[in-house]
């Protein structure tokens, strides 16, 4: 049995989010988002919408756009915000992010998705947050808000950091650097804060979740179950003695 064939459970049977970010976090960006209250929000590589629906949730009167290449997240999406009772202002679109040529809005999120406008994360090249940022600069209207979450260099990047990453040095800036791109695309930097450890620990063991969630629910002899445990092992193993501490995840609450 090869890794295509087999049928994990999903992500967000054991993650709120697909980033490490806590539920203090997220209040937090919703606030930021909502205070004073968008007319709309667009979510650039949404998920399952999650934080989308939760702002939809806190502006009553927005309307909200989610797009994601990844057509189960979409469909995850769809059935939250209807079973939230928020489909009449919320739409979501599978399709890649660069097909989104939507007129700007006045509040904008886009986590962990800079790759949108930038190479595949499969061809291991250093992320191009500057492309990300030009594009997102499009998309934000004139004194509007956007929530920018990306990966970055919490610390030195070392061998066995990089080993189950790309395997480079110069995959993400450091924080400061990333703010300076921000900065040089055209955004007033509101307030910047970096997931901690705990919450790197929690989301990395709920995307190792799914591993254990398919042990338990198979017989120990079933032909996929050597596998699933070397996947598990690996990711915990490039987690806990690789880039746990080195590779993090800066929020950045911008104005446009
Ligand atoms: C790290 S996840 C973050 C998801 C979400 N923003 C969150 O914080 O939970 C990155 C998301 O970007 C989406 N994505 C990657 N490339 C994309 C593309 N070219 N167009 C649209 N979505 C893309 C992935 O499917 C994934 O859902």
């Amino acid at each position: 049995m090869t890794d295509s064939t087999l049928e994990l459970p999903p992500l967000y049977e054991s993650l709120t989010w697909l980033t490490p970010l806590s539920e203090e976090r997220a209040a937090h960006l919703v606030a930021f988002l909502t205070e004073p209250a968008p007319a709309e929000v667009l979510d650039m590589g949404c998920g399952w919408g999650e934080l989308l629906l939760r702002v939809l949730t806190s502006a009553p009167q927005a309307r909200g756009r989610g797009v994601d290449s990844a057509s189960a997240s979409i469909d995850r999406a769809k059935q939250q915000a209807s079973a939230r009772g928020l489909l009449d202002r919320a739409t979501f679109d599978s399709i890649p992010g660069l097909e989104v040529q939507d007129r700007p809005a006045d509040a904008v999120i886009c986590i962990g998705a800079s790759q949108i406008w930038g190479p595949p994360v499969e061809d291991a090249q250093p992320l191009d947050y500057a492309a990300a940022l030009r594009a997102l600069r499009d998309l934000v209207l004139p004194g509007g808000r956007l929530v920018y979450g990306e990966a970055i260099w919490s610390a030195t990047p070392h061998p066995a950091a990089t080993a189950p990453l790309s395997g480079r040095d110069d995959e993400f800036l450091t924080e400061d650097a990333l703010r300076e791109q921000i900065r040089a695309a055209g955004f007033e930097v509101v307030d910047q804060e970096q997931a901690s450890i705990q919450e790197w620990d929690v989301f990395e063991a709920g995307y190792r979740a799914r591993f254990t969630r398919w042990l338990e629910a198979h017989d120990a002899g079933h032909p996929a179950a050597a596998q699933v445990l070397r996947q598990y092992e690996e990711l915990r193993a490039a987690y806990e003695e690789g880039y746990r501490g080195v590779l993090g995840m800066s929020y950045f609450c911008l104005k446009g």
